[in-house]
């Protein structure tokens, strides 16, 4: 398919501030004068910013990155992730239209699309709300047909299903991402025959699924309003949190713990917990060598935030921990944290001499 740019752009493009802080902090992932290496995930902010992507964003996207137009509108209409023309304001479906899809029934889901969007590819709904376009394989092949939505999969589709999504969409709701027929992934769908103890492991949904439901991400713009993402290798760069973003943030946060806190089990004793680190600022728990940032997180989530709270874990507590860890569960217990607390704890004591 022929790929330029679209005829009717507008003048200017900005990254909001949120988004040029977060561009710039991408471009520090890569070695000095190979900045350029940054370009996709660039482009595709950019994209996620306006909905499609500009000449001008283009343009200022080469800009910031010291490339030459031509090489940064390569990468452009190479790719068929990004939007080179106006899309549907609220969601853009790509229809995946190769051989496992064509033989499953894409071709009624492309009919449903025409029926319900645009008759053609790429002609936005009467409304401005939708559009829709067949693409190449998208690599779930095993859950075909399939269809891309804003930043999601969703699988094993039937016409009527699809036709039931589009609706949804229309009435402002998102569809639940990930395969529509009942599957948690690409399992038989008669159940599993092997590695069953991980059936169902989050109520059902895959980690994709779970993420996109508690994060609410699927048709998000990233327009300034959302929750930065946190560079963590840059301290101190952090953007200014905006209002919205903030109340984002506080229910993100409450979406994720929720499920922990509820879940907590009970085996072992549950040591003292905090409800947040005390004011000296919670310590490096990374220091602990098998705890990195992720699970970092999680103690904290669980209650954990010092040193001392680790180094004072009895045998029942250590067992109650561990049946917390969720997915790092026998981690306390092998790495020895409790020892690890105490020898940092001692080596990071004033020498008294
Ligand atoms: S053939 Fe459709 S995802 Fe691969």
């Amino acid at each position: 398919m022929l790929r330029r740019l679209h005829h009717d752009q507008p003048k200017t493009f900005s990254f909001t501030p949120a988004n040029q802080a977060w561009a710039e902090a991408q471009m520090t992932k890569y070695p000095d004068g190979r900045q350029a290496s940054a370009i996709i995930p660039l482009l595709w902010r950019a994209q996620e910013q306006e909905g499609w992507l500009t000449r001008p964003a283009i343009e200022y996207v080469a800009d910031i990155l010291d490339m030459a137009y031509i090489r940064a509108l390569e990468v452009a209409s190479f790719y068929f992730m990004f939007q080179l023309e106006p899309v549907g304001r609220v969601a853009h479906i790509q229809i995946c239209g190769t051989t496992s899809c064509m033989i499953c029934g894409a071709e009624d889901l492309v009919a449903v699309c025409r029926e319900k969007i645009a008759s053609k590819p790429h002609q936005l709904s009467e409304d401005g709300t939708l559009s829709w376009e067949e693409v190449e394989c998208l690599g779930a092949c095993s859950n075909a047909p399939m269809a891309q939505i804003g930043k999601d999969y969703y699988e094993d589709l039937t016409a009527k299903r699809f036709g039931e999504m589009i609706e949804a969409i229309k009435m402002g709701q998102t569809p639940k991402p990930g395969p529509q027929n009942g599957r948690f992934a690409s399992e038989p769908f008669s159940g599993l025959t092997s590695l069953e103890q991980y059936a169902n492991a989050r109520a059902g949904e895959n980690a994709s699924v779970h993420l996109a439901q508690t994060q609410e991400d699927t048709l998000r713009r990233i327009d300034g309003t959302e929750v930065p993402l946190v560079t963590s290798w840059l301290s101190g760069s952090k953007p200014e949190t905006p209002r919205v973003a903030k109340a984002c943030v506080k229910s993100a946060a409450k979406a994720l713990k929720a499920p922990e806190a509820d879940n907590a089990k009970s085996t072992g004793k549950k040591p003292a917990t905090l409800e947040v680190a005390r004011n000296s600022g919670a310590d490096d728990l990374k220091q602990i060598k098998g705890v990195g940032p992720k699970l970092e997180k999680h103690l904290n989530s669980l209650g954990f935030f010092h040193l001392d709270q680790i180094a004072s874990w009895n045998e029942m507590e250590l067992a109650w921990v561990e049946e917390n860890l969720e997915g790092f569960k026998g981690r306390a217990t092998r790495n020895n944290w409790i020892a690890q607390a105490k020898e940092l704890m001692s080596s990071q004591q004033p020498d008294a001499s």
